[in-house]
């Protein structure tokens, strides 16, 4: 009997020794100490021995199961620290390495433009106006004086959903937007920068380019006022020396109209290819608002007037920046636009 408990512990001690998982010492424990276990037949079978033999193996059969219960214990806390070690291992993380850069974006050239050219209207007293690309007939033509019929029409070609919806041609009609939610008060002093679209396509023109539309009414507003303030505009924007001149136009919303030259950036003045030996750059179209324009959106044209201009953005920042072809701020060349971060 002796001799068989110091088997069953033997084979117990390597057996929860060489366990590897926990179901196997699961199942060391059922093989040992369970209902049907080896110790467990063994301290059963008591009853058999004679009473001096029993306390002697009592007490042994309970040292080795005390003995297994302890092992049990111990080979458990290790295999745990054993995967607990080797998850770490695992998961180490290399605190010296260099992190992984952030790419950080920075703003489109010509968006960063339109702020600049906004910052300068906010900064002499306009708010910015903002509104839809998809426009109506009305908005487009009609209420700026173009007629279903007029002529004037054909210069601006564009992209139509319906006979009375289409891409704006330009940002003329957030005269008209503005005008009509404010009529009659005054004073009116609003920019409208946005995207608008032409049937045109080369070097000079793209079929969508951005413009900033300007309005502004009020009593006795002047061709002096849309001077000066054009004026002050292109010398914020180009440098303090720079000139304007207005030279006579057509629009069908303005009346008188002209168009706006700067002196030439490139040449200042004294003539080049860019301003075509000319000296001057035209930058925008303007004019004072016509009568009939004023009365359709809501104002007497007998009590206030006022003046607006369209200015072409893409214009404004090939000048600039010396950009020689438009084309290049929307093909999105990482090597063009790299060079406005
Ligand atoms: N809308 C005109 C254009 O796109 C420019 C313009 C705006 C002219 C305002 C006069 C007044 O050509």
């Amino acid at each position: 009997m002796q001799e068989q408990l110091a088997e069953i512990a033997k084979n117990a001690r390597s057996e929860i020794n060489a366990a590897q998982t926990e179901e196997d010492l699961k199942k060391a424990q059922v093989r040992y100490l369970g209902k049907k276990g080896e110790i467990t037949t063994v301290l059963r079978g008591m009853g058999k021995l004679s009473p001096e033999e029993r306390p002697v193996i009592g007490s042994l059969a309970n040292q080795i199961r005390d003995e297994i219960t302890t092992l049990l214990k111990e080979r458990e806390e290790n295999l745990r620290q054993e995967a607990r070690k080797r998850q770490m291992e695992a998961d180490r993380v290399d605190v010296t390495l260099p992190g992984r850069p952030v790419a950080q974006g920075f703003l489109h050239p010509l968006t960063q433009v339109i702020e600049e050219i906004c910052d300068i209207f906010l900064g002499m007293g306009f708010s910015i106006a903002e509104g839809p690309e998809v426009e109506t007939d009305y908005y487009n033509f009609e209420a700026l004086n173009l007629p279903k019929d007029h002529p004037a029409r054909d210069m601006q070609d564009s992209f139509y959903f319906q006979p009375e919806m289409l891409l704006r041609t330009h940002t003329s009609p957030m005269q008209v937007r503005t005008m009509e939610k404010v009529a009659p008060q005054v004073p009116v002093r609003i920019i409208a920068p946005g995207k608008v679209y032409r049937r045109d396509d080369d070097a000079t023109h793209s079929p969508m380019f951005h413009q900033i539309e300007g309005l502004a009414i009020d009593y006795d507003i002047s061709l002096a006022d849309l001077k000066g303030t054009l004026l002050s505009f292109a010398r914020q924007m180009f440098g303090p020396k720079q000139q304007v001149r207005l030279r006579p136009s057509f629009f069908p919303f303005t009346e008188p109209s002209a168009e706006v030259d700067i002196a030439c950036v490139i040449c200042e003045g004294s003539g080049c290819n860019v301003c075509k030996h000319t000296g001057w750059i035209e930058i925008l179209g303007s004019g004072m608002v016509h009568p009939k324009v004023l009365a359709m959106s809501g104002y007497d044209p007998e009590e206030h007037t006022g003046y607006a201009f369209g200015m072409g953005i893409e214009r404004i920042a090939m000048l600039k920046y010396g950009v020689n072809d438009l084309r290049l701020f929307f093909q999105n060349d990482l090597r063009m636009l790299r060079q406005f971060r």
